[in-house]
């Protein structure tokens, strides 16, 4: 569904349709150790709830484990983002935990986010 990816800096914007209807990006943890890699993904409202955001984490989640070789992906919603929480579930994320008062928001108070990972064994590949 969605058709490609422009990327810049780990970062793409997402078209459907000859349309920019969102940007996703990734970073990465290279320390041997502790390698992983994290997602963070917007779509434009009028296009929410079409499946197009798990479709794009999907994606994104394909090259990652694919493509540049890691084991766990992370992803992180404010707590009460229950739209984007089940999004992030049709991929194979799972909940971890409550990070408290971990984001500022546009009001400029503290509120939570909740840390989902995923592991490579347990992505749903559509
Ligand atoms: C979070 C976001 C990327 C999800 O993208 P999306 O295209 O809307 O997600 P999908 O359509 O793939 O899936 C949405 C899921 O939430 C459900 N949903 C839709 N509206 C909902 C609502 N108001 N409350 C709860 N769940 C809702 C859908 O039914 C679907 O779940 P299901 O497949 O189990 O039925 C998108 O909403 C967004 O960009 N939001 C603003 C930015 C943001 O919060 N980014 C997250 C940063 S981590």
């Amino acid at each position: 569904m969605v058709k490609e990816f422009v990327e810049a800096d780990n970062a793409s914007v997402i078209i459907v349709d000859d349309e920019v209807i969102g940007a996703i990006q990734f970073d990465e943890e290279d320390d041997p150790m502790y390698r992983h890699a994290g997602i963070d993904v917007f779509i434009t409202a009028p296009r929410h709830g079409q499946g197009l955001g798990s479709d794009a984490v999907r994606t994104l989640a394909r090259c990652l484990i694919e493509d540049r070789g890691h084991h766990r992906l992370t992803i992180d919603p404010a707590a009460d983002n229950e739209q984007a929480i089940r999004a992030y579930r049709r991929v194979g994320f799972r909940e971890v935990g409550i990070m408290h008062e971990y984001e500022r928001g546009p009001d400029g108070t503290w509120h939570d986010g909740l840390l989902m990972e995923m592991l490579a064994e347990d992505f749903i590949d559509e």
